[in-house]
């Protein structure tokens, strides 16, 4: 055999993908393998993917489909699926695709070494109870001065759409030492600005030395790292939002003004059907607090049109609710029911109705997402570049409202953190130029 062997991973969905995209790339580096950019020279694909939405889902069998011919002319290339299709489908996977040799759910990967030199085609969807981080080799140097880090998995909420507690499992909170160990390897390794991960991880309660630990303390000590400068994280359930945490936005300097904090709905009688558990009203207020504590915080969220049942005047209660609180963004979805969860027993909309609504919902959060960046202009910022732009000396990086910002610097390098007068808008991103000092 010549050379390393090589791995291609292609990642489907959400920000914990990409973390464990990258965990599994360490774990097989172990056995030799080198990650590639694509599948064509790979010696082995693996596909992690995400069940949340049907689409999602099912672009994975085309996907596998496109792979067919490179394993008839490659018998020896191993193809794997991971994720959460991973853990929702298990054994359905190898059925329907003969040429898949191994599947791999999403608290299982660890074991990566082992199953890809197992003989036949293997499947591993346990949920065990020790937790894979605790088997998962040192952090590799990566590749900017941004990386996430996972502290928390799994749902225990079951919002009547939701896959992730059938396909992440229960809620898990990683040990605070540990945390702390990985974000210091980091930040030793040239990063700057980490995002703490968690499907819900504003209800994290890690084992601290003197008992759990809330996300706020740890975002407390995370904050005494040296060369970290900024802390984000996402994602946060609105119940979940404690009063040390709200605090916390008001008083560590290191933790970005910027939270992502889905709502769904705003209508109360749709977040009842969806198992939300709070009300429009408590949303706004919690709302409210946040910006007491923290006036300048730029919220996010996520949207679920046409859930069953929707009627206009639901969707209607949804509109006012976004220009209410005035989101500087927000990922939107048309409801997509998901096999298992109470949500799929209703009847769907028709689908003229969601695309409809989907439209509508979307031209509200746009106007109001080119809003927040127009309120910019003029203001000073601070960006942490991450790499060159396409013009000669431009730099690119993102504020700490998590805008894109461009910034004409032949000096700059990525990783330093400057402060940029934001002087233009573009659709996606602010251009600005950098202030000395
Ligand atoms: N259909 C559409 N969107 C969904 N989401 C979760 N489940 C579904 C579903 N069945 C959306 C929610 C969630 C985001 C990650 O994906 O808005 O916050
Ligand atoms: Fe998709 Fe959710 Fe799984 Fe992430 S956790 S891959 S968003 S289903």
């Amino acid at each position: 055999m010549s050379g390393p062997k090589k791995l291609f991973i292609k990642t489907y969905g959400c920000q914990m993908n990409v973390y464990d995209s990258e965990r599994m790339a360490e774990t097989l580096a172990g056995q030799g393998y080198v990650t590639t950019e694509t599948a064509e020279d790979a010696d082995m694909v693996l596909l992690n993917t995400c069940h949340i939405r049907e689409k999602a889902a099912e672009k994975v069998y085309s996907d596998l489909g496109r792979l067919r011919p490179l394993k008839q002319a490659n018998p020896d290339l191993k193809i794997g699926v991971a994720g959460c299709v991973a853990q929702a489908e298990g054994e359905e996977i190898l059925r329907r695709m003969p040429l898949v040799d191994l599947v791999v759910g999403p608290q299982s990967y660890h074991r990566l070494p082992e199953l890809v030199q197992a003989p036949g085609r293997v499947v591993d969807t346990d949920m065990p109870a020790e937790t894979k981080f605790d088997h998962l080799p040192p952090r590799k140097a990566p590749r900017g001065p941004t990386a996430f880090l996972t502290v928390q998995e799994g749902c225990d909420k079951f919002c009547a759409f939701c896959v992730v507690p059938y396909t992440r499992g229960a809620e898990v909170s990683r040990p605070v030492d540990r945390l702390l160990d990985e974000a210091r390897d980091l930040a030793g390794r040239g990063v700057r600005e980490i995002t703490l991960l968690g499907q819900n991880v504003n209800a994290y309660h890690g084992a601290g030395p003197d008992g759990p630990w809330s996300l706020a303390r740890l975002i407390g000590a995370l904050a005494g790292i040296e060369g970290l400068a900024r802390i984000r994280y996402t994602t946060s359930h609105p119940n979940d939002m404690a009063d040390d945490l709200i605090a916390a936005h008001g008083e560590q300097p290191k933790l970005m003004p910027y939270l992502h904090l889905p709502v769904q709905s705003g209508s109360d009688r749709i977040l009842k059907a969806m198992n939300r558990k709070h009300t429009a009203d408590q949303y706004l207020r919690l709302v409210e607090r946040i910006r007491a504590a923290r006036p300048d915080i730029l919220l996010t969220s996520d949207f679920i049109v046409a859930f069953p049942g929707e009627t206009e005047a639901d969707f209607q209660a949804t509109l006012d609710l976004i220009s209410a609180v005035g989101f500087g963004a927000a990922y939107s979805f048309k409801y997509s029911a998901r096999p298992g969860t109470p949500a799929a027993e209703r009847p769907d909309l028709p689908a003229e109705v969601a695309d409809d609504r989907l439209q509508r919902l979307q031209a509200l959060i746009n106007a109001l997402a080119q809003a927040a960046q127009e309120a910019m202009l003029g203001r000073e910022v601070g960006v942490l570049y991450e790499r060159a732009g396409r013009l000669p000396g431009q730099m690119v990086g993102k504020s700490d409202h998590l805008h894109a910002v461009h910034v004409v610097d032949p000096q700059g390098r990525p990783g330093d953190l400057v402060r940029v007068r934001i002087a233009a808008t573009a659709p996606h991103s602010l251009a600005g130029t950098r202030l000395a000092g």
